[in-house]
This record gives structure tokens, sequence and C-alpha cells, in this order.
């Protein structure tokens, strides 16, 4: 028989449910309760492009603890708005998901920020006061870098020490030229190295000298490395610096989540990759002060290290950082001439370019690579090194049976007739930076032909007829960070000082050029599960842009990040900067 009269009981039923919502208030994670389930955060009234074929707009999402929890227009998500939940009005702007670049070397980026910025420079006199400026804030004794500059703006005197040793007598000073192939160093700087009246040319390197045989200071090609072997090592914390400044920099522009493709160019340390991730993403990551989600690749000749972490740690080692696969080149780049392609160069007959791995190894270690059920991605830009990667991607996969291994080619930029569809075919992801075009343009017609820069550089809408998925990024920092140009780039097409496309018929349209810097990037990297599209269960990565409609969005393509999202927090928003 029941003690308690029923009036009674009934108020002790809600008590419990006080209780219950009480603690739910202080611990909303210690309690799972239904019927309480609101959303930490709602955005309501924008235009948001979900990129979920399913539904692709909305005007209003709700999320909680980093997820979304449900995307429609208002009536729908009103349910889980609750009491606790902050309420966000986006005013009629679009929003897009988070933007990820597929393709960027981020902790050198961060690096190359921190260093004097010397591009665009048209005065000698801004030079000097550049290199002042930061020097001021510089330890005495500590090298004081920098990068960008071009005599060809101020009418082509080359700089020399005595510019800025009055200002720099306490630091040793190494500042590149744009393309860097020269440098120039401080008297200090030349000191240290030991460069002095009586040092010799390096083979492939010259020491500038003046009419009285001093070293001017300027050293060209392999003469800059006697400057390179006495600059210190980068210390760990300015690693940690470089990972802070970038992803800020990522943000601003709307970025999410980054691949990191580690070492930069191919005869670089593969253990730099490791110390970064040890040392800079390890420790980010385990102290809670990552801003950013990064996926890593490591270089393929330290595959077996790279597996033995993943079967130890998974793949996933929070949120924030994920490991993604193993990273080679089969050639260099088209600016330096070393593309490989079939046909040579046209202003050098005997030069296809270089191929700068062997092959049989790169075989081996795919295979192997591929075996352990690592994802690979190879470098590869002239037309050559495209088919002999894509044949080496084919001996793979037959060898080791269909699985899903999404294969990539970064960069594959100058393809030869024929080549496209089997990227299709044979389900291969290529990981294409248009920015780039905008630059190389002009170059590639110079080095390849007409016919031949015409007819195969920078496929894209060729590729995705063919059914390739694209993945779009930037290299930075080669070109900037910004998917918002590149978006336009890969849609327009118009390169610096043009004033009409290049090759209109690869012209790709917004949807798919969003794709690209979304979902179709996010499955490149085997993400497509966490991020990509504004989806319930995803992470609550968006970006709110500028426009407020999306046919402007779409006939203009000109939008600027308004703000940015990263798991329902607003990492980056313009008015707080400009407030400030
Ligand atoms: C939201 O409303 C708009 C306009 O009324 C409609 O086009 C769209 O399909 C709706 N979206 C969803 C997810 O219901
Ligand atoms: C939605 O945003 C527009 C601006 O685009 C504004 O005029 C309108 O009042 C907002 N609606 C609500 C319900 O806040
Ligand atoms: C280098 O040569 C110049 C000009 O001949 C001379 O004035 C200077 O003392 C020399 N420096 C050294 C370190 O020998
Ligand atoms: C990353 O951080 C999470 C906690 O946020 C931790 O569980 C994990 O072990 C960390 N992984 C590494 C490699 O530091
Ligand atoms: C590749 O592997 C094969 C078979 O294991 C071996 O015979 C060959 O020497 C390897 N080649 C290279 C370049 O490592
Ligand atoms: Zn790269």
């Amino acid at each position: 028989m029941n003690i308690w009269p029923l009036s009674l009981s009934a108020t002790a039923a809600a008590l419990v449910v006080l209780l219950a919502v009480g603690s739910s208030i202080y611990h909303p994670h210690l309690l799972y309760q239904p019927w309480l389930r609101g959303a930490d955060l709602a955005v309501m009234n924008g235009t948001i492009y979900t990129g979920d074929a399913a539904s692709p707009f909305a005007d209003s999402m709700a999320i909680r603890r980093g997820r979304i929890l449900q995307v429609g227009n208002y009536s729908t998500i009103k349910k889980r708005i609750g009491s606790m939940t902050r309420m966000e009005n986006l005013q009629g702007k679009v929003v897009v998901p988070g933007f990820i670049d597929s393709h960027v070397h981020f902790i050198f980026g961060g690096l190359q920020m921190g260093q004097v910025q010397l591009h665009g420079v048209s005065r000698k006199e801004h030079f000097v006061n550049k290199v002042k400026e930061a020097v001021s804030n510089k330890p005495p004794g500590t090298w004081l870098q920098g990068r960008g500059w071009n005599n060809d703006l101020w009418g082509g005197e080359l700089p020399i020490a005595s510019w800025i040793d009055d200002i720099t007598p306490q630091n040793p000073v190494w500042l590149s030229r744009m393309d860097g192939h020269m440098g120039l160093a401080n008297s200090l700087a030349l000191k240290l190295a030991g460069i002095t009246n009586n040092t010799m040319d390096p083979d492939g390197g010259t020491v500038m000298r003046n009419s009285l045989g001093e070293p001017t200071g300027l050293l060209i090609d392999s003469a800059m490395k006697l400057i390179f072997s006495c600059i210190p090592k980068v210390l760990v914390e300015e690693r940690r610096e470089a990972l802070f400044r970038a992803s800020d920099h990522a943000l601003s522009k709307g970025v999410t989540t980054v691949v990191d493709m580690g070492r930069y160019f191919p005869g670089a340390s593969t253990e730099l990759s490791w110390e970064d991730f040890s040392d800079v993403y390890g420790w980010a990551n385990l102290s809670g002060k990552m801003k950013i989600r990064v996926c890593l690749f490591f270089p393929i000749e330290t595959w077996a290290r790279l597996h033995e972490l993943i079967n130890r740690v998974g793949w996933k080692l929070s949120e924030w950082l994920y490991l993604g696969g193993v990273k080679s080149f089969a050639d260099g780049s088209l600016g330096s001439s070393s593309a490989l392609l079939y046909e040579p160069y046209v202003e050098e007959p005997l030069n296809h370019g270089l191929q700068v791995t062997d092959i049989d190894k790169l075989y081996n270690l795919t295979l192997a690579s591929d075996k352990a059920g690592l994802q690979v991605a190879i470098h590869a830009i002239g037309d050559r090194s495209n088919d002999m990667i894509l044949d080496l991607y084919k001996s793979v996969a037959t060898e080791n049976g269909i699985r899903d291994r999404r294969f990539r080619i970064e960069h594959a930029q100058h393809l030869a007739p024929g080549t496209v569809p089997r990227f299709g075919e044979q389900e291969i992801f290529a990981s294409v930076q248009p920015d780039q075009l905008l630059y190389d343009a002009d170059s590639a017609i110079k080095k390849l032909g007409v016919e031949r820069a015409n007819g195969g550089s920078y496929l894209f809408k060729s590729l995705l007829s063919g059914n390739a998925q694209l993945a779009l990024g930037s290299d930075w920092p080669v070109v900037e960070i910004n998917p918002l140009r590149s978006i336009k780039s890969s849609m327009r097409r118009v390169p610096h000082g043009w004033g009409n496309a290049w090759i209109s018929s690869e012209c790709i349209d917004l949807n798919d050029a969003l794709n690209g810097y979304t979902i179709s990037a996010a499955r490149s990297c085997f993400l497509d599960k966490e991020i990509g599209s504004l989806s319930p269960g995803k992470m609550a990565d968006f970006v709110v842009l500028s426009v407020d409609s999306w046919d402007e969005f779409a006939a203009q393509v000109s939008a600027s990040v308004e703000a940015t999202y990263v798991g329902g927090l607003r990492a980056y928003a313009r008015d707080l900067i400009e407030d400030s």
C-alpha cells in the first residue's frame, strides 16, 4: 500500500524534476534529459547554404556541444530552443560551411608571417624603415629575417649591406628577394658567416662584390647557404607562435580546417614534420590550445612510423587533430622549370623537368603505405609526372585489391590529352589550387607554348565532367590562404593583368567551387563524417559572409568574411577586430 498521500507523492515527483532541472543548469553534461535537451546556440534569420543536397538552404540552425542538432527553417528548429539557448540573429546574411583548405604548409607559413614583409616596397627609404621598425622588437643578438623585396619596383638598384648596417648593429639580418634566388645580409651576418674579401664563390653561387672586391651583402643561389648554415634552428616556442599566427590568419579567411602537407620541398628533412607533430600540434592539442582543425600528412618514407602511431592512438586524436596519411613528390614546379614534361620546355630544348623521386622506390613505398591502410598523396605538376603517378596508383590498387583508399594527386596542374578521364575512372582526388593560375598563366604560356598551355592547364571543368573529385586549396604560403578569392579564380580564371579568362571552357560554377572547398575537400581527407556540410551531427563549423542574398553572391562572387565559427563558437569576427 502506498503510504504517501497522492498529493505528497506528486510533490515529491515535482521535487525530483526540479532537482534534475537545477543540476542540469549547473552541470548540463552530467545528466541525460531528453525532455530538456535544448540547443546551446541557435542562429536564425540567415541564408544558410548547407551543402547538403537533400535540403541546400535553410534560415536557422540549432547547435549543441559544438555539433549541429538541427538545421532548417525557424519553425522546425524552434523546439530546440530552451531557456539556456543563446540566440543569434544573422540579419539575413549568407552562411556557408567552414572552408577546408586541402593543401597548406601551416607552420612554415606561420613562420614566414613572422618575418619582415617587403613585398611591394617601392622605395629605398621604405625598405630601410621596415627593417628599422622590425629590429626595434628584436633582442640584441637575434636574427632578423625578411622576404619579398623586388628591386625592379624602385628602378633596379640592388640593395647593399650599408643601407641597413647603421640601424642593425646588434642583429644579424637576412632578407631574401621575392623569387628566393638571392638575398641581402647585413655586415654582422656576413661576419658571423665568415664571409670576407677572401671568400671564394661556391659552385653554383655568387658573393656579390663592389669595385674594391669587398662583399656587398648580396648572395646569389648556392652562396646563400653560407648564411643559412649559421641561422639558428627555429625554436619550439617560435613554431608554436607560428601555429597560432597561422590559425588566426586562416580563421579570418573563413578556413576552419586545414590539411597540412608538412615538408614543402622534396629535399627537406622528414624529421621536421614529426617534430612539428609532437612539439607543436601534439602540445597545442593536449593543452587545449588548438583553434582550427588540422589533418596532418607525413613524409612517405616514414609510413611505418605513422602506421604504428595510428595503431596505438587511432587517427582521430581529438576533434582538432587528425592523422591523415603520407605524402611524396614526383616532380618539381613549373616556376623553376622542374615540372616533369613529355616535351621539353620551349626555351630550354634539353630540359624535360625533374623526376625527383626514384619511381621504383616510390612504388614500393606507396604499395606498403596503402597495404597498411594509409592514404597516399603525391605531388605531380607536369603532364608526364601525372601519368606516371596515375600508372603507379593503378598498379598499387590492382596489387592490393579494392578498398576505399582515396588516392590523391597534389596539383594535377598540366595534363596530357587523354589523361583527364583517368582521374574519374581510377577514383583519384585532384587536389588543386585555383589561385595559382592567376600567377601562372603567362609563365605557362611562355614555358609550354600556347598550344600545350591552353590545352592542358588547370582543367577543373573537364576533371569534374570526368567524375573526378576536386579538393581546392592554396598551397599556402606559396599563395595566400583565401578561399573566397580562390573560388572566384576557379569560376572566372582571369589572371593578373588580363581582362579575360584563361581557357574559359574550364570555368566551374559556384556550387562546384564551394563543394571543392567543403564537402569534397572533407572527402579527400576522410573527414566527411565530421565536417564539410551543415548537416545534423556534424561539427558546427561555419562562416558568415558579408552579403545578404544568395543570388547576389552567385552573380558577383565578391563577399568577405564577417565571422567564423568553429564547433559553434565564434573564433573570428571582423567587428571585434575593428572595434579594438
Ligand atoms: C525554408 O523556407 C524556404 C522558403 O520558404 C524554402 O525554400 C526552403 O526549402 C525551406 N527549407 C527547409 C529546410 O525547409
Ligand atoms: C532578418 O534580417 C533582416 C535583415 O536582412 C531584418 O530586416 C529583419 O528584421 C530580420 N528578421 C527578424 C525576425 O529578426
Ligand atoms: C677588404 O678590402 C678593402 C678594400 O681593399 C679593405 O679596405 C679592407 O680592409 C679589407 N678588409 C679586410 C677584412 O681585409
Ligand atoms: C589530444 O587531446 C586530447 C584531449 O583534448 C587527448 O585525449 C589526446 O590524447 C591528445 N592527443 C595527443 C596526441 O596529444
Ligand atoms: C622494391 O621492392 C622490391 C620487392 O620487395 C625489391 O626487390 C626492390 O629492390 C625494391 N626497390 C627499391 C628501389 O627499393
Ligand atoms: Zn605544397
